[in-house]
Protein backbone atom coordinates (compact mmCIF):
# COMPACT_ATOMS: atom_id res chain seq x y z
CA UNK A 1 0.00 0.00 0.00
CA UNK A 2 2.70 2.80 0.36
CA UNK A 3 4.17 1.72 -2.46
CA UNK A 4 0.81 4.12 -3.79
CA UNK A 5 2.71 7.62 -3.22
CA UNK A 6 6.05 6.01 -4.02
CA UNK A 7 8.85 6.70 -6.76
CA UNK A 8 6.03 8.78 -8.19
CA UNK A 9 8.30 11.62 -8.29
CA UNK A 10 10.80 9.81 -10.91
CA UNK A 11 8.03 9.21 -13.89
CA UNK A 12 6.02 12.23 -15.32
CA UNK A 13 3.23 11.98 -13.92
CA UNK A 14 0.06 12.21 -16.02
CA UNK A 15 -2.60 14.94 -14.82
CA UNK A 16 -5.72 14.60 -13.27
CA UNK A 17 -8.37 17.88 -13.90
CA UNK A 18 -11.25 17.90 -11.69
CA UNK A 19 -14.64 19.03 -13.23
CA UNK A 20 -18.16 20.01 -12.14
CA UNK A 21 -20.36 20.61 -14.91
CA UNK A 22 -20.26 24.44 -13.80
CA UNK A 23 -16.14 24.59 -13.87
CA UNK A 24 -15.81 22.50 -17.10
CA UNK A 25 -17.05 24.99 -20.01
CA UNK A 26 -13.96 27.14 -18.78
CA UNK A 27 -11.58 23.89 -18.40
CA UNK A 28 -12.51 22.41 -22.03
CA UNK A 29 -11.48 26.40 -23.22
CA UNK A 30 -8.14 25.88 -21.92
CA UNK A 31 -7.61 22.36 -23.81
CA UNK A 32 -5.42 21.84 -27.28
CA UNK A 33 -7.89 22.11 -30.09
CA UNK A 34 -7.61 18.74 -30.55
CA UNK A 35 -8.18 17.21 -26.92
CA UNK A 36 -11.17 19.29 -26.97
CA UNK A 37 -12.58 17.78 -30.18
CA UNK A 38 -11.94 14.71 -28.37
CA UNK A 39 -13.91 15.17 -25.26
CA UNK A 40 -16.87 16.93 -27.25
CA UNK A 41 -16.96 13.64 -29.48
CA UNK A 42 -17.25 11.40 -26.23
CA UNK A 43 -19.91 13.76 -24.92
CA UNK A 44 -18.03 14.34 -22.06
CA UNK A 45 -19.82 17.00 -19.78
CA UNK A 46 -18.17 16.42 -16.11
CA UNK A 47 -20.57 14.25 -14.74
CA UNK A 48 -20.37 13.13 -11.36
CA UNK A 49 -17.77 10.21 -11.19
CA UNK A 50 -17.71 10.31 -15.06
CA UNK A 51 -13.65 9.89 -16.15
CA UNK A 52 -11.98 10.48 -19.64
CA UNK A 53 -8.26 9.84 -20.74
CA UNK A 54 -7.11 12.83 -23.15
CA UNK A 55 -4.93 11.80 -26.06
CA UNK A 56 -1.24 13.58 -26.68
CA UNK A 57 -1.03 13.78 -30.59
CA UNK A 58 1.44 11.10 -30.04
CA UNK A 59 -1.11 8.88 -29.12
CA UNK A 60 -0.32 8.71 -25.15
CA UNK A 61 -2.52 9.62 -22.29
CA UNK A 62 -2.05 13.37 -22.21
CA UNK A 63 -4.17 13.90 -19.26
CA UNK A 64 -7.27 12.87 -17.51
CA UNK A 65 -10.49 14.70 -16.69
CA UNK A 66 -12.60 13.51 -13.95
CA UNK A 67 -16.46 15.07 -13.16
CA UNK A 68 -16.80 15.93 -9.62
CA UNK A 69 -20.41 17.79 -8.24
CA UNK A 70 -20.68 21.10 -8.29
CA UNK A 71 -19.46 22.48 -4.95
CA UNK A 72 -22.27 23.67 -3.46
CA UNK A 73 -24.68 20.48 -4.41
CA UNK A 74 -26.47 19.13 -1.57
CA UNK A 75 -24.82 15.45 -1.59
CA UNK A 76 -21.39 15.51 -2.47
CA UNK A 77 -19.51 12.00 -2.52
CA UNK A 78 -16.03 13.75 -1.14
CA UNK A 79 -14.67 10.08 -1.96
CA UNK A 80 -15.45 10.21 -5.57
CA UNK A 81 -12.01 10.59 -6.39
CA UNK A 82 -11.60 6.75 -4.94
CA UNK A 83 -12.92 5.47 -8.18
CA UNK A 84 -10.20 6.55 -10.17
CA UNK A 85 -7.35 3.55 -9.22
CA UNK A 86 -10.49 1.24 -10.40
CA UNK A 87 -10.87 3.32 -13.80
CA UNK A 88 -7.30 4.16 -15.22
CA UNK A 89 -4.94 2.47 -16.74
CA UNK A 90 -1.41 2.16 -15.01
CA UNK A 91 0.74 4.51 -15.02
CA UNK A 92 1.58 7.53 -12.77
CA UNK A 93 -0.74 10.60 -12.10
CA UNK A 94 -0.87 13.60 -10.13
CA UNK A 95 -3.82 16.32 -9.16
CA UNK A 96 -3.54 19.06 -11.37
CA UNK A 97 -6.47 21.20 -9.73
CA UNK A 98 -8.31 21.05 -6.22
CA UNK A 99 -10.85 18.00 -5.84
CA UNK A 100 -13.59 19.80 -3.03
CA UNK A 101 -11.18 18.00 -0.44
CA UNK A 102 -7.55 17.67 -1.28
CA UNK A 103 -6.53 15.08 1.53
CA UNK A 104 -10.08 13.09 1.81
CA UNK A 105 -9.31 12.70 -2.28
CA UNK A 106 -6.22 11.50 -1.48
CA UNK A 107 -6.83 9.08 1.21
CA UNK A 108 -9.87 8.11 -1.59
CA UNK A 109 -7.15 6.84 -3.93
CA UNK A 110 -5.49 4.93 -1.78
CA UNK A 111 -8.37 3.61 -0.38
CA UNK A 112 -10.09 2.53 -3.61
CA UNK A 113 -6.76 1.00 -4.58
CA UNK A 114 -7.57 -2.14 -2.61
CA UNK A 115 -8.15 -5.07 -4.27
CA UNK A 116 -8.72 -8.66 -2.10
CA UNK A 117 -6.30 -10.59 -4.59
CA UNK A 118 -5.73 -13.91 -2.39
CA UNK A 119 -7.45 -16.55 -4.08
CA UNK A 120 -6.88 -15.28 -7.42
CA UNK A 121 -5.13 -12.64 -9.53
CA UNK A 122 -5.93 -10.05 -8.34
CA UNK A 123 -7.25 -7.15 -10.98
CA UNK A 124 -4.97 -4.71 -9.81
CA UNK A 125 -3.91 -2.29 -12.22
CA UNK A 126 -0.35 -0.39 -11.26
CA UNK A 127 -1.83 3.16 -10.66
CA UNK A 128 0.35 5.53 -8.52
CA UNK A 129 -0.44 8.62 -7.19
CA UNK A 130 2.41 11.64 -6.95
CA UNK A 131 1.92 12.64 -3.63
CA UNK A 132 -0.13 16.11 -3.22
CA UNK A 133 1.46 19.33 -2.14
CA UNK A 134 0.71 20.04 1.74
CA UNK A 135 -1.06 16.71 2.32
CA UNK A 136 0.65 14.04 5.12
CA UNK A 137 0.45 10.93 2.64
CA UNK A 138 2.52 9.06 5.79
CA UNK A 139 -0.98 9.78 7.65
CA UNK A 140 -2.83 8.92 4.44
CA UNK A 141 -0.78 5.64 3.80
CA UNK A 142 -1.22 4.52 7.57
CA UNK A 143 -5.00 4.39 7.12
CA UNK A 144 -4.79 2.71 3.46
CA UNK A 145 -2.44 0.20 5.12
CA UNK A 146 -4.85 -0.28 8.32
CA UNK A 147 -8.38 -0.30 6.20
CA UNK A 148 -6.41 -3.15 3.76
CA UNK A 149 -5.59 -5.05 6.84
CA UNK A 150 -9.42 -4.74 8.65
CA UNK A 151 -10.63 -5.96 4.87
CA UNK A 152 -8.12 -8.18 4.12
CA UNK A 153 -9.01 -10.30 7.44
CA UNK A 154 -12.70 -9.76 7.17
CA UNK A 155 -12.97 -10.83 3.60
CA UNK A 156 -10.98 -13.66 4.14
CA UNK A 157 -13.33 -16.95 3.98
CA UNK A 158 -13.80 -18.81 7.08
CA UNK A 159 -12.27 -21.81 6.66
CA UNK A 160 -8.99 -20.06 6.54
CA UNK A 161 -9.82 -17.42 9.15
CA UNK A 162 -10.50 -19.53 11.99
CA UNK A 163 -10.36 -18.55 16.22
CA UNK A 164 -6.67 -19.38 15.52
CA UNK A 165 -5.78 -17.58 11.99
CA UNK A 166 -7.72 -14.41 13.71
CA UNK A 167 -5.41 -14.95 16.83
CA UNK A 168 -2.17 -15.50 14.30
CA UNK A 169 -3.17 -12.13 12.93
CA UNK A 170 -2.76 -10.46 16.24
CA UNK A 171 0.30 -12.22 17.20
CA UNK A 172 1.88 -10.75 14.17
CA UNK A 173 0.85 -7.36 14.45
CA UNK A 174 1.93 -7.55 18.12
CA UNK A 175 5.45 -8.72 16.46
CA UNK A 176 5.68 -6.10 14.08
CA UNK A 177 5.60 -3.39 16.79
CA UNK A 178 6.90 -5.11 19.77
CA UNK A 179 4.02 -5.69 21.69
CA UNK A 180 3.08 -8.45 24.05
CA UNK A 181 0.50 -11.03 23.12
CA UNK A 182 -0.90 -13.87 24.62
CA UNK A 183 -3.58 -16.63 24.56
CA UNK A 184 -6.04 -18.63 26.75
CA UNK A 185 -7.48 -21.35 24.80
CA UNK A 186 -10.43 -23.97 25.05
CA UNK A 187 -10.99 -25.40 28.93
CA UNK A 188 -8.51 -22.24 30.10
CA UNK A 189 -11.08 -20.52 29.45
CA UNK A 190 -13.10 -21.98 32.32
CA UNK A 191 -10.36 -22.13 34.51
CA UNK A 192 -9.64 -18.36 33.97
CA UNK A 193 -12.97 -17.90 34.60
CA UNK A 194 -14.21 -16.91 31.27
CA UNK A 195 -17.70 -18.63 31.23
CA UNK A 196 -19.84 -17.06 28.15
CA UNK A 197 -17.07 -16.95 25.80
CA UNK A 198 -16.37 -20.85 26.41
CA UNK A 199 -20.03 -21.21 26.00
CA UNK A 200 -20.42 -19.63 22.75
CA UNK A 201 -17.33 -21.24 21.59
CA UNK A 202 -17.09 -24.94 22.41
CA UNK A 203 -19.58 -26.19 19.45
CA UNK A 204 -16.70 -25.64 17.36
CA UNK A 205 -13.98 -27.85 16.27
CA UNK A 206 -11.96 -24.72 16.35
CA UNK A 207 -11.12 -24.16 19.92
CA UNK A 208 -12.64 -20.59 21.43
CA UNK A 209 -9.67 -18.00 22.90
CA UNK A 210 -9.31 -14.65 24.13
CA UNK A 211 -6.78 -12.32 22.87
CA UNK A 212 -4.43 -10.36 24.52
CA UNK A 213 -1.70 -7.76 23.24
CA UNK A 214 -0.21 -5.17 25.53
CA UNK A 215 1.59 -2.04 23.89
CA UNK A 216 3.08 1.39 24.87
CA UNK A 217 4.41 2.09 28.57
CA UNK A 218 2.33 1.24 31.38
CA UNK A 219 2.45 5.03 32.82
CA UNK A 220 0.81 5.98 30.06
CA UNK A 221 -3.34 6.64 29.94
CA UNK A 222 -4.82 3.22 29.73
CA UNK A 223 -6.79 2.98 26.66
CA UNK A 224 -8.52 -0.60 26.12
CA UNK A 225 -9.99 -1.68 22.57
CA UNK A 226 -12.31 -5.35 22.63
CA UNK A 227 -13.57 -6.32 19.10
CA UNK A 228 -16.16 -9.16 18.66
CA UNK A 229 -14.04 -11.93 16.84
CA UNK A 230 -16.90 -14.73 15.59
CA UNK A 231 -15.13 -16.09 12.78
CA UNK A 232 -18.41 -17.45 11.65
CA UNK A 233 -21.96 -17.06 12.94
CA UNK A 234 -24.55 -20.17 12.23
CA UNK A 235 -26.63 -18.68 14.39
CA UNK A 236 -25.75 -21.58 16.96
CA UNK A 237 -28.91 -23.66 17.80
CA UNK A 238 -31.13 -20.68 16.79
CA UNK A 239 -29.95 -21.35 13.49
CA UNK A 240 -29.50 -18.81 11.42
CA UNK A 241 -31.56 -19.24 7.47
CA UNK A 242 -28.89 -19.27 4.63
CA UNK A 243 -30.02 -15.66 4.00
CA UNK A 244 -28.61 -14.75 6.92
CA UNK A 245 -25.86 -17.28 7.43
CA UNK A 246 -24.32 -16.30 4.35
CA UNK A 247 -21.91 -13.05 4.91
CA UNK A 248 -21.80 -14.51 8.51
CA UNK A 249 -17.85 -14.75 7.93
CA UNK A 250 -17.25 -10.98 8.47
CA UNK A 251 -19.10 -11.63 12.23
CA UNK A 252 -15.48 -11.02 13.03
CA UNK A 253 -14.78 -7.62 11.78
CA UNK A 254 -14.81 -6.25 15.38
CA UNK A 255 -11.56 -7.59 15.67
CA UNK A 256 -10.41 -6.79 12.43
CA UNK A 257 -11.33 -3.29 12.99
CA UNK A 258 -9.61 -3.09 16.23
CA UNK A 259 -6.93 -4.58 14.90
CA UNK A 260 -6.62 -2.18 12.13
CA UNK A 261 -6.85 0.23 14.83
CA UNK A 262 -4.34 -0.81 16.96
CA UNK A 263 -1.78 -0.59 14.04
CA UNK A 264 -2.89 3.25 13.76
CA UNK A 265 -2.29 3.60 17.24
CA UNK A 266 1.21 1.74 17.49
CA UNK A 267 2.59 3.17 13.73
CA UNK A 268 1.46 6.94 14.76
CA UNK A 269 3.33 5.86 18.33
CA UNK A 270 0.68 7.62 20.48
CA UNK A 271 1.59 8.41 24.11
CA UNK A 272 -1.06 5.57 25.46
CA UNK A 273 -0.66 2.02 27.01
CA UNK A 274 -2.95 0.31 24.87
CA UNK A 275 -4.54 -3.15 25.28
CA UNK A 276 -6.02 -5.10 22.79
CA UNK A 277 -8.65 -7.76 23.82
CA UNK A 278 -10.21 -10.48 21.13
CA UNK A 279 -12.54 -12.63 22.08
CA UNK A 280 -12.31 -15.05 19.01
CA UNK A 281 -14.90 -17.94 18.51
CA UNK A 282 -16.72 -19.82 15.88
CA UNK A 283 -20.44 -19.57 16.61
CA UNK A 284 -21.05 -23.21 15.59
CA UNK A 285 -24.09 -26.23 15.89
CA UNK A 286 -23.20 -29.64 17.70
CA UNK A 287 -24.26 -31.65 20.00
CA UNK A 288 -22.15 -30.08 22.63
CA UNK A 289 -23.60 -26.50 21.74
CA UNK A 290 -24.81 -24.25 24.20
CA UNK A 291 -28.97 -23.87 24.11
CA UNK A 292 -31.64 -21.77 24.39
CA UNK A 293 -32.71 -21.36 28.01
CA UNK A 294 -28.96 -22.38 29.31
CA UNK A 295 -27.82 -20.06 32.24
CA UNK A 296 -23.86 -18.93 32.82
CA UNK A 297 -22.27 -17.17 35.44
CA UNK A 298 -20.63 -14.33 33.57
CA UNK A 299 -16.87 -13.42 34.85
CA UNK A 300 -18.06 -10.42 36.26
CA UNK A 301 -20.85 -12.21 38.11
CA UNK A 302 -24.19 -11.67 37.14
CA UNK A 303 -25.63 -14.86 36.01
CA UNK A 304 -27.10 -14.79 32.02
CA UNK A 305 -29.70 -16.54 30.70
CA UNK A 306 -29.64 -17.32 27.05
CA UNK A 307 -32.43 -16.43 25.27
CA UNK A 308 -31.25 -16.96 21.75
CA UNK A 309 -28.17 -18.58 20.56
CA UNK A 310 -27.90 -16.05 18.01
CA UNK A 311 -27.55 -13.33 20.46
CA UNK A 312 -23.35 -14.51 20.71
CA UNK A 313 -21.30 -11.25 19.94
CA UNK A 314 -22.40 -9.47 23.00
CA UNK A 315 -22.70 -12.76 25.11
CA UNK A 316 -18.36 -13.07 24.07
CA UNK A 317 -18.21 -9.36 24.56
CA UNK A 318 -19.47 -9.59 27.70
CA UNK A 319 -16.12 -11.64 29.83
CA UNK A 320 -14.22 -9.21 27.82
CA UNK A 321 -15.43 -6.22 28.79
CA UNK A 322 -15.33 -7.46 32.24
CA UNK A 323 -11.45 -8.08 32.08
CA UNK A 324 -10.78 -4.44 30.62
CA UNK A 325 -12.93 -3.04 33.10
CA UNK A 326 -11.10 -4.36 36.37
CA UNK A 327 -7.78 -2.65 35.65
CA UNK A 328 -10.09 0.68 34.98
CA UNK A 329 -8.67 1.69 31.69
CA UNK A 330 -8.93 5.27 31.15
CA UNK A 331 -11.02 4.56 27.70
CA UNK A 332 -12.62 1.29 26.97
CA UNK A 333 -14.03 1.11 23.55
CA UNK A 334 -15.62 -2.11 21.94
CA UNK A 335 -16.25 -2.84 18.60
CA UNK A 336 -18.79 -5.50 17.07
CA UNK A 337 -21.07 -6.50 14.56
CA UNK A 338 -23.77 -7.20 16.84
CA UNK A 339 -27.34 -6.09 15.86
CA UNK A 340 -28.85 -6.63 12.45
CA UNK A 341 -31.28 -4.35 13.96
CA UNK A 342 -28.55 -1.48 13.87
CA UNK A 343 -28.73 -1.90 9.98
CA UNK A 344 -32.67 -1.23 10.47
CA UNK A 345 -32.37 1.54 12.09
CA UNK A 346 -29.02 3.40 10.13
CA UNK A 347 -28.46 0.80 7.26
CA UNK A 348 -24.95 -0.51 6.76
CA UNK A 349 -22.80 2.57 5.98
CA UNK A 350 -23.65 4.65 9.30
CA UNK A 351 -22.68 2.60 12.19
CA UNK A 352 -24.87 3.91 15.70
CA UNK A 353 -22.28 4.30 18.33
CA UNK A 354 -23.24 4.57 22.45
CA UNK A 355 -21.24 6.63 25.29
CA UNK A 356 -22.47 8.46 28.32
CA UNK A 357 -19.31 10.73 28.02
CA UNK A 358 -20.54 13.58 25.94
CA UNK A 359 -16.59 14.98 25.19
CA UNK A 360 -15.77 11.73 24.08
CA UNK A 361 -19.40 11.83 21.82
CA UNK A 362 -18.95 15.32 20.41
CA UNK A 363 -15.32 14.66 19.18
CA UNK A 364 -16.20 10.80 17.77
CA UNK A 365 -19.21 12.65 15.78
CA UNK A 366 -16.84 15.54 14.37
CA UNK A 367 -13.86 12.99 13.42
CA UNK A 368 -16.49 10.45 12.22
CA UNK A 369 -17.47 13.38 10.02
CA UNK A 370 -14.09 14.89 9.15
CA UNK A 371 -12.63 11.60 7.84
CA UNK A 372 -15.44 10.21 5.96
CA UNK A 373 -16.04 7.81 8.22
CA UNK A 374 -19.35 8.21 9.45
CA UNK A 375 -20.90 7.50 12.87
CA UNK A 376 -24.03 8.39 14.36
CA UNK A 377 -25.19 8.88 18.25
CA UNK A 378 -27.55 6.54 19.26
CA UNK A 379 -28.97 6.73 23.07
CA UNK A 380 -28.14 3.79 26.21
CA UNK A 381 -31.92 4.70 26.82
CA UNK A 382 -32.47 3.76 30.76
CA UNK A 383 -36.13 2.78 30.53
CA UNK A 384 -35.01 -0.20 27.92
CA UNK A 385 -32.89 -1.33 30.51
CA UNK A 386 -35.07 -3.72 32.14
CA UNK A 387 -36.20 -5.51 28.54
CA UNK A 388 -32.81 -7.48 29.99
CA UNK A 389 -34.78 -8.96 32.46
CA UNK A 390 -34.73 -12.05 33.16
CA UNK A 391 -37.35 -14.16 35.20
CA UNK A 392 -34.94 -16.67 36.72
CA UNK A 393 -31.46 -15.29 36.18
CA UNK A 394 -29.98 -11.81 36.66
CA UNK A 395 -29.64 -11.11 33.22
CA UNK A 396 -31.36 -12.25 29.69
CA UNK A 397 -29.35 -12.09 26.53
CA UNK A 398 -32.17 -11.37 24.31
CA UNK A 399 -35.15 -9.47 24.94
CA UNK A 400 -37.96 -11.05 23.75
CA UNK A 401 -39.46 -7.87 21.51
CA UNK A 402 -37.79 -6.60 18.63
CA UNK A 403 -37.72 -3.14 19.12
CA UNK A 404 -34.60 -0.99 19.75
CA UNK A 405 -32.04 -4.34 18.97
CA UNK A 406 -29.02 -1.91 18.95
CA UNK A 407 -29.65 -0.12 22.13
CA UNK A 408 -30.66 -3.19 24.15
CA UNK A 409 -27.67 -4.91 22.88
CA UNK A 410 -25.65 -1.68 24.20
CA UNK A 411 -27.28 -1.65 27.77
CA UNK A 412 -26.65 -5.65 27.63
CA UNK A 413 -23.00 -4.65 27.22
CA UNK A 414 -23.31 -1.48 29.64
CA UNK A 415 -23.83 -4.13 32.98
CA UNK A 416 -20.37 -5.34 32.06
CA UNK A 417 -18.70 -1.97 32.65
CA UNK A 418 -18.78 -0.71 35.83
CA UNK A 419 -14.76 1.17 36.46
CA UNK A 420 -13.83 2.54 33.22
CA UNK A 421 -13.35 5.88 33.46
CA UNK A 422 -15.20 6.10 29.77
CA UNK A 423 -16.51 3.90 26.96
CA UNK A 424 -17.50 4.09 24.07
CA UNK A 425 -19.29 1.03 21.73
CA UNK A 426 -19.90 0.84 18.55
CA UNK A 427 -22.19 -1.67 16.56
CA UNK A 428 -20.87 -1.57 13.20
CA UNK A 429 -21.67 -3.80 9.70
CA UNK A 430 -17.89 -4.02 9.10
CA UNK A 431 -19.27 -4.92 5.02
CA UNK A 432 -20.07 -2.75 1.42
CA UNK A 433 -22.79 -4.37 0.34
CA UNK A 434 -22.10 -2.96 -2.97
CA UNK A 435 -19.08 -0.98 -4.61
CA UNK A 436 -18.98 2.42 -4.02
CA UNK A 437 -15.77 4.74 -5.07
CA UNK A 438 -12.88 4.23 -2.31
CA UNK A 439 -14.94 1.05 -0.82
CA UNK A 440 -14.73 -1.90 -2.64
CA UNK A 441 -17.69 -4.13 -2.43
CA UNK A 442 -16.84 -6.90 0.86
CA UNK A 443 -14.78 -6.51 4.14
CA UNK A 444 -14.75 -2.88 5.40
CA UNK A 445 -12.86 -0.49 8.00
CA UNK A 446 -15.26 0.94 9.94
CA UNK A 447 -15.41 3.40 13.24
CA UNK A 448 -11.17 2.85 12.72
CA UNK A 449 -10.39 5.85 11.17
CA UNK A 450 -12.27 8.12 12.76
CA UNK A 451 -11.62 6.88 16.51
CA UNK A 452 -7.91 7.01 15.54
CA UNK A 453 -8.13 10.68 14.64
CA UNK A 454 -9.88 10.97 18.29
CA UNK A 455 -6.98 9.66 19.66
CA UNK A 456 -4.36 11.46 18.08
CA UNK A 457 -5.99 14.68 19.02
CA UNK A 458 -5.96 12.86 22.84
CA UNK A 459 -2.66 11.57 23.07
CA UNK A 460 -0.45 12.56 20.10
N1 LIG B 1 -23.79 -11.20 13.91
C1 LIG B 1 -25.15 -10.97 14.16
C2 LIG B 1 -25.59 -9.55 13.82
C3 LIG B 1 -25.66 -9.20 12.38
C4 LIG B 1 -26.61 -9.79 11.55
C5 LIG B 1 -24.86 -8.22 11.89
C6 LIG B 1 -26.69 -9.42 10.25
C7 LIG B 1 -24.95 -7.85 10.59
C8 LIG B 1 -25.86 -8.46 9.76
C9 LIG B 1 -25.47 -11.16 15.62
O1 LIG B 1 -24.73 -12.12 16.26
C10 LIG B 1 -26.91 -11.57 15.69
O2 LIG B 1 -27.22 -12.60 15.17
N2 LIG B 1 -27.74 -10.74 16.32
C11 LIG B 1 -29.13 -11.03 16.44
C12 LIG B 1 -29.53 -10.68 17.85
C13 LIG B 1 -30.91 -11.15 18.22
C14 LIG B 1 -30.97 -12.67 18.24
C15 LIG B 1 -31.28 -10.60 19.57
C16 LIG B 1 -29.87 -10.16 15.44
O3 LIG B 1 -29.48 -9.02 15.21
O4 LIG B 1 -30.82 -10.66 14.85
MN1 LIG C 1 -25.56 -14.08 16.03
ZN1 LIG D 1 -22.85 -12.53 15.50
Amino acid sequence: MPSLFEAAATAPAIPITFATKTTWGAIAKELPEQARQFAAANDFTAKPGKCLTLPAPDGQIAQVVFGLEDETAKSRDLFRPGALPGLLPPGVYRFANAPHDLRLATLAFALGSYRFGRYRKAETSDVRLAPPEGVDVGDIARMAEAAALARDLINMPSNDMGPEQLADAAEALAARFGASFSCIIGDDLLKQNFPLIHAVGMASARAPRLIDLHWGDPADPKVTLVGKGVCFDTGGLDLKPSSGMLIMKKDMGGAANVLALAQMVMDAKLKVRLRVLIPAVENAVAGNAFRPLDIFKSRKGPTVEIGNTDAEGRLVLADALALADEEKPDLLIDLGTLTGAARVALGPDLPPFYTHDETLAESVASHAKRENDPLWRMPLWPPYDSWLDSKVADINNAPSGTFAGSITCALFLQRFVTDAKSWLHVDIYGWTPSAKPARPEGGECQAARAIYKVLSERYA
